[in-house]
């Protein structure tokens, strides 16, 4: 296994576009995160490809149902023998640890990470579904009430990295999409930090995709972020 802490997002809508970048990267030096799109598409069929080349494989499918569902969608991701996957914290205690008890606490367990508010989410739209406070305030008590249910860390901006390491101790695992090397485009993303700095606030995971992803040269940018990390 790899002790690299980046994550490479295979945002394709096919397993030959993913199996392409795939064949760029070096397992010894990168994860792979398989989202809703390519999985819906290509299903185990990619997860177990791209485990056969090396690659240890975060599986973003949020998933966010009644506990007894989530529980078995859960067991189900871990019998394909993925390295990280996820659940959203929205759907409540029981829910994650449902989570947390269908996929077992073993050293070799995948790391279960939730997702508190999907970063897409503005004070208005907040409002519109009826949460109350801010948002910084929901992220720290989803990411709180995480931790109190087993899970082993949380997706969030690296602008919400020091908040969370200073309630939640330097064990509750932050993995931070939103990352942008300096010079690389900010595509749809708002509030970006760069690999250096995420790290430097207490990010343990950084997802990257298109800054490598949409690179002429994806293996030469994970090494240029690689040496900024050195
Ligand atoms: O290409 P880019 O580096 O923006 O990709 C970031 C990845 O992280 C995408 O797969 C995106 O869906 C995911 N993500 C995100 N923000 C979140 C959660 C996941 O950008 N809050």
């Amino acid at each position: 296994m790899t002790q690299s802490n980046i994550i490479v997002a295979l945002d394709y809508p096919d397993s030959n576009a993913a199996l392409h970048m795939a064949d760029q990267l070096d397992p010894a030096r990168c994860r792979l995160k398989i989202g809703k799109e390519l999985f819906t598409r290509s299903g185990p069929d990619i997860v177990k490809m791209l485990q056969q080349k090396g690659f240890d494989i975060f599986l973003d499918l949020k998933y966010h149902d009644i506990p007894n569902t989530v529980a078995k969608a859960c067991a189900a991701a871990a019998d394909l023998g993925v390295w990280m996957m996820n659940v959203h914290t929205l759907g409540g205690p029981a829910m994650m640890s449902a989570a947390r008890e269908a996929i077992g606490s073993q050293h070799d367990a995948p790391l279960l990470i939730g997702v508190t508010l999907l970063t897409s989410m503005d004070q208005q739209t907040f409002e519109a579904i009826g949460l109350q406070g801010t948002i910084q305030e929901t992220v720290l008590r989803l990411a709180v009430m995480a931790a109190d249910n087993g899970l082993d860390g949380v997706v969030c901006s690296a602008h919400e990295t020091s908040m969370l390491k200073a309630e939640l101790g330097s064990q509750f695992q932050l993995v931070t999409p939103g990352i942008r090397p300096a010079g690389s485009a900010k595509g749809d993303q708002h509030r970006i930090m760069t690999p250096a700095q995420a790290i430097q606030a207490g990010s343990h995971y950084l997802v990257i995709g298109r800054p490598i992803t949409a690179s002429v040269d994806p293996m030469q940018k994970l090494i240029e972020i690689e040496s900024e990390l050195a």
